[in-house]
């Protein structure tokens, strides 16, 4: 595999890496913390796999001046992590708990004084239970409380956070969540998940005003989409459609509102359910944006379904020889199509890849090493991918891989693996794998000029 070029990027390219407060910190009963709708979830049985749950995670609750050493031996300029709604405002709207907001003020000044920026995600996915409890984003209410804590942590953490983002992969949230069930909160009704959908963008333009009303420096916001390319299984009549609305459902439900062009009318029209729209909420939905952060893991390929629910379509799995330890087709070819689809079609000014990574069962040597070809040929592939694209037009500044470290990979626990750093869950010790030795590498080589890195596998 050659190594990636990655001249394409220009010299204040930001690389990163990613995580999320409920997949790493533990502590989840500590300082004040309430419970979030995953505590609840995972005490469903047979939710979550071997009935793991995040109550210790990674320990980063307790560890994370090691984590920020470990990031900075590997050399990222940019940390994005998430704020736990639980932890700063337990009642969900109302008082602040000044414990929960220290944890992530210590953080980030510890970030800082290592050289690392910032990026902080306001929402992936830990609501409040309280809140959840009173309807959680089926309600207008949650989008309303949502905005409030995102006031409360630009105020505390502005002088020094720059980088914002308001939700993380609000698909997973509603379709995963309210549609499939297989998520918090683990609802399973159409219409409570278009209204969810709904609610977490108003939530997501209500908190873009918030925060840049209370920050007290500059604001670099932005909003971050799981996208994924959609291809028809064949040629057939049947099967385009249904790729047209699994682009609707996976892609254009998540894109057009936020960029301006509100709900697109075929998908309205597939899934039937009004939206519970006051009248001026597209506009507020519609804030301006500093930059659009891309997840991207797998590409799509879609069968028509008509006998199942709506949107009435089937993934099929991909017909590339490599995948994941979670079924996912390797496609680097994918997240290059994405970024010029976002340049061209929707005309984005501003491109972070916010995730990309790949899980492997990966085990610890006798010598104690990690070697994880799989996820370094990935990373390699995944920012070719990004460099073509850069060098076609895409406006692309930067890449954060996910993950910085193994964490508690949701309805999957601890099994999925998608660190650049092992984490052994009962000492807690960390071992950077071969994969982040390699990240680091292609960083260091970006960042002296040199960008043609000999591969190391
Ligand atoms: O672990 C998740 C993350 O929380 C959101 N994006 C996808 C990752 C891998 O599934």
């Amino acid at each position: 595999m050659p190594a990636p070029d990655t001249a394409a990027f220009g010299p204040g390219f930001t690389w990163g890496v990613a995580t999320s407060a409920y997949q790493i910190e533990g502590a989840a009963a500590e300082d004040g913390r309430s419970p979030s709708i995953w505590d609840t979830f995972c005490k469903v049985p047979g939710a979550i796999d071997n009935g793991d749950d995040g109550t210790a995670a990674c320990d980063h609750y307790h560890r994370w001046p090691e984590d920020v050493a470990l990031m900075r031996g590997l050399g990222v300029d940019s940390y994005r992590f998430s704020v736990a709604w639980p932890r700063v405002v337990p009642g969900g709207t109302g008082p602040v708990n000044p414990a929960g907001l220290a944890f992530y003020d210590r953080l980030v000044d510890a970030l800082l004084e290592a050289g690392i920026r910032p990026n902080a995600t306001l929402y992936h996915w830990d609501l409040p239970q309280v809140l959840q409890d009173r309807g959680g984003w089926s309600q207008r209410a949650t989008a309303e409380a949502f905005a409030e804590y995102s006031g409360v942590v630009a105020a505390a953490l502005g002088d020094r956070v720059t980088e914002w983002s308001t939700l993380n992969e609000p698909l997973c949230s509603a379709w995963i969540g309210h549609l499939e069930g297989l998520m918090a909160p683990g609802v399973r009704d159409l219409g409570t998940a278009v209204r969810a959908s709904f609610h977490l963008h108003l939530g997501h333009g209500l908190a873009a005003q918030a925060v840049r009303a209370a920050s007290p420096g500059p604001v670099r916001l932005g909003i971050v989409n799981n996208l994924s390319t959609c291809e028809p299984a064949t040629d057939s009549a049947a099967d385009l459609a249904a790729a047209r609305r699994a682009d609707g459902h996976i892609n254009r439900w998540w894109l057009d509102p936020v960029l301006g062009r509100g709900y697109p009318q075929d998908m309205l029209d597939v899934y039937g359910v009004d939206l519970p729209d006051q009248g001026n909420d597209l506009a507020t939905i519609a804030q301006p944006l500093d930059w659009m952060g891309v997840n991207y893991y797998f590409r799509q390929i879609i069968a028509d379904a008509p006998d199942a629910a709506a949107p009435h379509f089937r993934q099929l799995p991909g017909p590339n020889r490599e995948h994941t330890a979670m079924g996912w087709e390797v496609h680097a070819a994918g997240l290059e199509e994405l970024l010029l689809r976002l340049t061209r079609e929707y005309g984005v000014r501003e491109l972070l890849v916010t995730e990309n990574g790949a899980a492997y069962q990966d085990t610890v040597a006798a010598d104690g090493t990690v070697s994880d070809p799989g996820r370094t040929a990935y990373l390699e592939q995944h920012l070719a991918a990004c460099a073509r694209a850069a060098a076609a037009g895409a406006p692309l500044t930067g890449y954060y891989a996910w993950s910085l470290l193994d964490n508690f990979e949701w309805a999957y626990g601890y099994d999925k693996r998608f660190g650049l750093i092992h984490v052994d869950y009962p000492t807690q010790r960390r071992t950077v794998k071969a994969s982040g030795h390699r990240y680091a590498q292609i960083i260091a080589a970006h960042r002296s000029g040199a960008t043609d890195v000999a591969s190391t596998h």
